[in-house]
């Protein structure tokens, strides 16, 4: 193989993620237009079942986005306002965007050594009034729930799962966003499972959790029409559902070809001392991810960003750079010191469906060039 021929790899190619499916995608928007099924129709009802028996999940519920799938989320599990749910740092602003807009005040936490959740750091957060925990299930990884389950059921605190990056990721083989009350996956058109847009839906693990999140998302109205209660208009548009119900048929092939890609890179970037993978495929017994990510430390990560640009490989920092507790304008005032230096540290590299086998040699070449150059 010469990976030398491999140039201009955009960290996320997105005209590819519609050009590789045009033809079927031009076909389901025929077919829901001619049938004017817009809005609450026949394939948003057919794609929430579908997903539900993916999931082993009670119910989902389509929504708009999953920032506001996690607010439903939390407001249909019964989150008081004025109380405290804690959260990893390392997670997107949304996460705390929505404790905040339910009226609970958000407690960030520390990562582990894996970038999820540390289930110890978020036990000693713990308050009088805490009320929740909301583990992200980062870069297609489900956080430890045994470690959390064991923390939420000894202070008897809810759970509400961030599951936007982890859809079809397992733990001890149950899948991510069914542990909890309540949970919210993400559609957005670079998630593994992403419409031509925003998108999103809550999962509901109990059945009046369930109704809950199916009023709120539709003006609070109940199965009958009846305003049960204050609502948002918060509906997965019938046309994305249609699309993601179609790519739903293709996903096992989707993760199984995103794991084979990590697995290249777990390889080949194997003898670099200068970088920290994250786990393999298969690497413990517990875990099924799907990469949504792949998710360095690297030395000198600013430098090898600038080297990897120079050849035309993209890469992304997380959130922006920064964890949630950094933006100063949010007010925080907690210190997290290892969540601060894995941000000095993390780096994305590009892991999407356009990647060959060479796209990765071509990357984790360069990324060894960087180091062997000095
Ligand atoms: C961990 C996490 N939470 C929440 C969200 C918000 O999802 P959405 O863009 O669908 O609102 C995202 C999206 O990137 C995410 O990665």
């Amino acid at each position: 193989m010469t990976p030398a021929l491999a140039r201009d790899i955009p960290f996320y190619p997105y005209p590819q993620s519609f050009l590789a499916q045009e033809q079927e995608l031009v076909g389901i928007f025929r077919d829901v237009g001619r049938r004017g099924a817009f809005v609450m129709q026949e394939d948003l009802r057919q794609f929430e079942v579908n997903l539900a028996a993916f999931l082993g999940a009670w119910r989902v519920v389509g929504v708009a986005n999953a920032t506001d799938g996690l607010l439903i989320a939390l407001l249909a599990a019964g989150v008081e306002p004025g109380s405290e749910v804690i959260f990893s740092s390392h997670t997107m602003v949304a996460t705390a965007a929505a404790i905040h807009f339910a009226g609970a005040v958000p407690v960030p936490v520390e990562c582990g050594a894996d970038h999820l959740i540390d289930a110890e750091a978020a036990e000693a957060a713990i308050t009088s009034r805490t009320s929740a925990i909301i583990p992200t299930h980062l870069n297609g990884r489900t956080a430890d729930m045994e470690a959390l389950r064991s923390v939420t059921s000894r202070h008897a605190l809810m759970m509400v799962e961030d599951a936007a990056q982890a859809l079809g990721s397992r733990f001890r083989g149950q899948c991510a966003g069914t542990f909890g009350a309540s949970a919210a996956v993400s559609f957005f058109p670079a998630k593994v499972l992403g419409c031509l847009g925003d998108g999103g839906a809550v999962i509901a693990n109990e059945e009046r959790v369930g109704e809950r999140a199916a009023a709120l998302h539709d003006h609070g109205r109940d199965a009958r029409g009846n305003v049960a209660g204050w609502g948002f208009n918060s509906r997965l548009d019938n046309l994305q559902a249609a699309i993601l119900d179609y790519r739903l048929r293709k996903y096992d092939g989707v993760i199984e070809r995103r794991r084979e890609l990590a697995r290249g890179y777990h390889a080949a970037l194997a003898g670099l001392g200068e970088v920290v993978r994250p786990p393999a495929p298969d690497s413990d017994i517990d875990h099924f991810d799907v990469y949504q990510n792949y998710e360095i430390e690297a030395e000198r990560r600013t430098d090898l960003r600038a080297f990897l640009k120079g050849r035309e490989i993209g890469t992304a920092l997380p959130w922006g750079g920064k964890a949630v507790h950094q933006w100063q304008r949010l007010g925080f005032k907690t210190d997290l010191p290892f969540t601060e230096t894995v941000f000095e540290r993390v780096l994305l590299l590009p892991l999407n469906l356009s990647l060959t086998d060479d796209h990765v040699s071509y990357v984790c070449d360069a990324i060894e060039a960087f180091y062997r150059l000095g």
